[in-house]
């Protein structure tokens, strides 16, 4: 989708009637400094949230966090790396020591080591254990911390890659586990650490897992299956994904179909979107129509 066919006006501002939000409402956003991550952190800012930009280095944080305050916006800073739990515990005690509660999780940081016509699986332990653990275990630790309220509604939303919908597995087996209507996320794991054996063993290119950037996107089908076990059995807070689409950043070796800020306009408007028109357990992506959830199956 070029973006040049997407007109991105209707994505770019909110009806008044439907702003839910105020400046109390408080947004995490992981994997800031550069990016998606920065340009949701700038948009979300832009509407007026109180944003906590987070990233894994102090001094690249501190970097962002000056060039949006010299535009005006007013951005928290906080370190955090999502690949290590006790930087995640960190975090969490001094968001509990300094907000009395959350309202957006934007699920961002992630890794990729392919070039864009190179797959490798060399560092597959490190992108399992950044997109979709660093995910789920940050998750997880702020899970408490979401505002029950009954005029607003919590969420989380996975950034995430169409790379990674199931439609990309040709293993029987695991197509059969993530798409059972009783997937726990036990299962998930198992799938997960099925993918890490397969690369130990070297096995991993005949056993049918996703062809293009197969340890990314295994990382990915994860994430996707979490957010759908995630959103069964969470009643206060809805949990969502969002794939937007070939944009250029350093993940793509700046090639791509639109720009950050692009992705991130329509990337604020589904975490923005009003409680009564918020769906959870379900799959957006980058295109006309972004804000009509894809099959949540994918
Ligand atoms: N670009 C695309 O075409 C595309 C398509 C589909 C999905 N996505 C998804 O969009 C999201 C943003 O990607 P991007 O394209 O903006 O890539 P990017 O420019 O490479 O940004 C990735 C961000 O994640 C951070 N990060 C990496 N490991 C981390 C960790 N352990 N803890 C905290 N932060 C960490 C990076 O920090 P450092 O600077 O310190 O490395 C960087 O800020 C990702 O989830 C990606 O999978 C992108």
């Amino acid at each position: 989708m070029d973006s040049k066919e997407f007109d991105l006006s209707s994505a770019s501002s909110s009806p008044f009637s439907d702003r839910w939000w105020s400046n109390n409402t408080v947004a995490v956003v992981t994997g800031a400094n550069k990016g998606i991550g920065f340009a949701l952190v700038r948009r979300l800012a832009q509407m007026e949230l109180t944003v906590i930009l987070t990233t894994r280095n102090e001094g690249r944080g501190l970097k962002a966090v000056e060039s949006l305050r010299n535009e005006g916006l007013n951005v928290r800073f906080r370190r955090l790396d999502v690949s290590d739990p006790a930087s995640i515990n960190a975090f969490a005690a001094w968001f509990v020591a300094n907000f009395p509660a959350l309202d957006i999780l934007v699920n961002n940081a992630a890794v990729s080591f392919n070039d864009i016509d190179h797959n490798s699986v060399e560092n597959a332990e490190t992108v399992i254990k950044t997109n979709f653990y660093g995910a789920k275990l940050l998750t997880q630790a702020l899970l408490p911390l979401f505002r029950s309220s009954s005029s607003s509604r919590s969420r989380i939303l996975n950034i995430t890659s169409r790379l990674g919908t199931i439609d990309k597995v040709k293993n029987e087996k695991v197509k059969e586990i993530l798409q059972s209507e009783d997937l726990a996320e036990e299962d998930i794991d198992g799938v997960v650490d099925a993918f890490l054996q397969d690369v130990k063993r070297g096995t991993w290119k005949k056993k049918g897992w996703p062809a293009l950037w197969t340890d990314y996107a295994v990382s990915k089908l994860a994430l996707n299956a979490y957010t759908r076990v995630l959103a069964k059995r969470s009643r206060s807070v809805s949990v969502n994904s969002f794939c937007p689409g070939f944009t250029q950043t350093s993940m793509t070796g700046g090639k791509g179909t639109h720009t950050a800020d692009a992705a991130a306009v329509v990337g604020a408007r589904l975490a923005l979107l009003p409680p009564h028109r918020l769906p959870t357990g379900q799959f957006f992506s980058w295109g006309p129509n972004y804000d009509t959830p894809r099959n949540s199956k994918l």
